[in-house]
């Protein structure tokens, strides 16, 4: 006789089923992070340009904030579903500091993360079956949340004729049944950005054709050679996605927010209340701290810069030459279709045969990733300046298809 427990765990073979929404991609990247892991686990070593994950501490004044809530032994319960106020305020004052624009606290939303964010606003804006542009290469998730939302993917294709950033001819062109974009600037796999003239044309065409326009900026104070815009400074009509997982390197506080139209504000406030109630007590306490930490920061983008500078350096030498150089992010997305039509392979034997390790292009883009690579470089320098050492002599032993 079996004993009850196993009775309860036994998986049953047939019965209710997983929803076909639930079934979202699986990124490759996983499938090379096990690689990684066996690699490490028999005792190679790994040059990691893969994650997206800033190395260093949060700031030492977000840092400080939080231990000083966990100390007071305060309760640090739920707070109002939008977030507390002085948070609100904060970011409110990074928009006039930042762009010299006026935005009312009360319409900013504090979320878990960008990701979070994305949920809502996609809630917010769409019904269940609607069709939400893309712009492809771009991070996989908002791919994923769209499904899972029972939402339709619509891919828009970008190449580096445009710095893989949408155009307002091609939101012009999407299809009657699209309600929305998606745009991000920088972008995560290119770091490409948006100039505030094409933000706002990108704002004229998408008011033009009646589209929900959701601009995703959370690479905002990682840029190099000019400071990003923002779609705010072209009018109120957009959503605007930020948090504090990249520049301020604070990814597992998972705090992040929305910049939301007035009319979105009481849509977000009820959804969050039911469906996470708030974002973290004490990751909204230090990331009122965090926004004052900017001369901390500064030389950590510095640092992403000089890494930055160093690959576009090296990788003419690789003998890649098609890449859109970033403006921003910690990426660079390279194309190695000379080499190889299959990122995941490539990504795996580069790992066998040097130890570098770097993203298939395939989660960022669903037709044409398999012929570009991501590197990050948001690791220290002498990571980056290893991983090119040992890529440059390897490159040129590779056979071009
Ligand atoms: C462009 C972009 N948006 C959103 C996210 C999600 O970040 P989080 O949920 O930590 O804010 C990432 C993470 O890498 C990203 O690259």
């Amino acid at each position: 006789m079996l004993a009850s427990a196993d009775r309860v765990f036994t998986a049953p073979q047939t019965g209710p089923q997983p929803s076909p929404r639930s079934d979202v991609e699986i990124y490759q990247m996983w499938e090379i992070f096990k690689a990684v892991n066996a690699r490490v686990k028999a005792g190679g070593e790994v040059v990691n340009l893969l994650v997206g994950e800033p190395t260093l501490p949060p700031p030492q004044a977000a840092i400080a904030a939080a231990q000083k809530a966990l100390g007071s032994g305060r309760q640090l319960g739920y707070t109002e579903a939008l977030g507390i106020m002085p948070l609100r305020e904060g970011i409110a004052g990074l928009y006039r500091r930042r762009h010299g624009l006026d935005i009312p606290a009360s319409r900013v939303a504090a979320t878990i993360g960008t990701s979070s964010g994305f949920m809502l606003a996609f809630l917010a804006c769409f019904s269940a079956g609607d069709t939400v542009a893309v712009v492809e290469p771009s991070y996989p998730a908002y791919r994923g949340t769209l499904k899972a939302l029972d939402l339709i993917p619509y891919r828009v294709a970008t190449d580096a004729a445009t710095r893989f950033q949408v155009t307002p001819a091609m939101i012009a062109s999407l299809p009657p049944q699209v309600k929305g974009i998606v745009v991000a600037s920088p972008a995560n796999p290119t770091g490409t950005m948006l100039s505030a003239t094409e933000l706002r044309a990108i704002y004229e065409a998408c008011r033009l054709h009646g589209l929900w326009l959701i601009v995703d900026e959370l690479y905002h104070g990682v840029t190099y050679d000019q400071p990003a815009d923002t779609i705010l400074s072209a009018g109120d009509d957009a959503v605007v996605i930020n948090g504090f997982s990249k520049y301020w390197g604070m990814t597992g506080w998972r705090l992040g927010w929305l910049v939301l139209p007035e009319r979105l504000v009481p849509r977000i406030e009820a959804l969050h209340g039911s469906l996470q109630i708030s974002a973290p007590t004490l990751s909204q306490l230090a990331g009122v701290a965090a926004l004052s930490a900017d001369e901390e920061l500064q030389p950590r983008v510095l640092a992403y810069k000089r890494n930055r500078d160093a690959l576009l350096a090296a990788l003419p030498r690789l003998g890649i030459t098609r890449f859109a150089p970033p403006d921003g992010a910690f990426y660079l997305y390279a194309d190695i279709g000379d080499f190889s039509d299959d990122s995941v392979a490539f990504c795996k034997r580069m790992l066998e045969e040097t130890g570098v390790v770097t993203a298939p292009g395939v989660d960022f883009d669903t037709a044409d990733g398999r012929r570009f690579l991501r590197f990050s470089f948001c690791m220290d320098a002498s990571v980056v300046d290893e991983a090119i050492r040992r890529l440059e002599p390897w490159f040129r032993s590779l056979n071009r298809r």
